[in-house]
């Protein structure tokens, strides 16, 4: 069961598996996410993603099961 992943604002898409961690995602599409500690306490790799109200950090995030489409939205315009 392969997820579409759709990386904003460079406006690309990859087909990902469900449980693939997002930073592999993200690198296998050429999109670079910023990281840090890559434990999820520094926040360098926050990114938001639909459907969720809050950013989440990247280094954590796995591809969840039961979607066949997903939109990751990096910070890459601090002025909005
Ligand atoms: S790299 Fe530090 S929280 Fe993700």
């Amino acid at each position: 069961m392969s997820v579409e992943i759709r990386f904003l604002p460079d406006d690309i898409s990859v087909n990902a598996e469900v449980g693939e961690p997002l930073l592999q995602v993200a690198d296998r599409a050429g999109v670079k996410i910023p990281t840090g500690c890559l434990m999820g306490s520094c926040h360098a790799c926050e990114v938001e993603v639909d459907e969720e109200e809050e950013p989440i950090c990247a280094c954590l995030t796995a591809i969840p099961a039961g979607r066949s489409q997903m939109t990751v939205n990096l910070y890459v315009d601090p002025t909005w």
